[in-house]
């Protein structure tokens, strides 16, 4: 099943972002996906401020990956979008079971390396308005059907 939120400016996404945090477990792994600038970052700085990471969080697109450290579970926050086909030597899936939660932007870039147990966040722009946003939340296995029934 599907879950389908709108959010109307930055504050309402990162609300979201919070809610979510607040039902996370070690091994968490979100997948984000949308076009450049719909607010997958915001979403990520967000769930970060709420898991009291006081590092600031910043766009890991020349990285690929971060993590940080400073919170009650480490964050590992991937960009792929500039990977082109060198994710391989990233040990990408090494940091699913690595205890701290992942957060991939871009993650439908990277379909055959993604783990089957994930929780999918699709936002998309809204044409009638600037801050508009529809966001589509797909949990895949149960520990994410009950992390959206019980955030949403
Ligand atoms: N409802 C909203 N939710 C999230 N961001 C919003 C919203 N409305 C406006 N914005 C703005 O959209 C921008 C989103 O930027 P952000 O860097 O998070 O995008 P992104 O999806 O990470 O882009 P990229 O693909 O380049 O990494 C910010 O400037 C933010 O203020
Ligand atoms: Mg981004």
């Amino acid at each position: 099943m599907d879950y389908k939120i709108t959010t109307y400016s930055e504050e309402e996404t990162i609300e979201l972002a919070q809610n979510i945090e607040s039902e996370k477990f070690p091994n968490m792994v979100i997948c984000l996906q949308g076009d450049l600038g719909t607010g997958k970052t915001i979403f990520t700085k967000g769930f970060a401020k709420a898991m009291e990471i006081d590092e600031e969080v910043t766009s890991p697109t020349f990285n690929i990956i971060k993590e940080y450290t400073s919170g009650e579970l480490p964050l590992y926050h991937m960009d792929v979008y500039r990977l082109d086909g060198k994710v391989e030597d990233l040990g990408i899936e090494e940091y699913y079971t690595r205890k701290g939660v992942t957060i991939i932007e871009w993650a439908d870039m990277i379909p055959d390396y993604l783990p089957d147990k994930r929780l999918d966040i699709k936002i998309k722009n809204s044409g009638e308005d600037e801050d508009k946003r529809v966001i589509i939340l797909t949990p895949h296995g149960k520990k994410y059907e009950e992390l959206c029934e019980a955030v949403l």
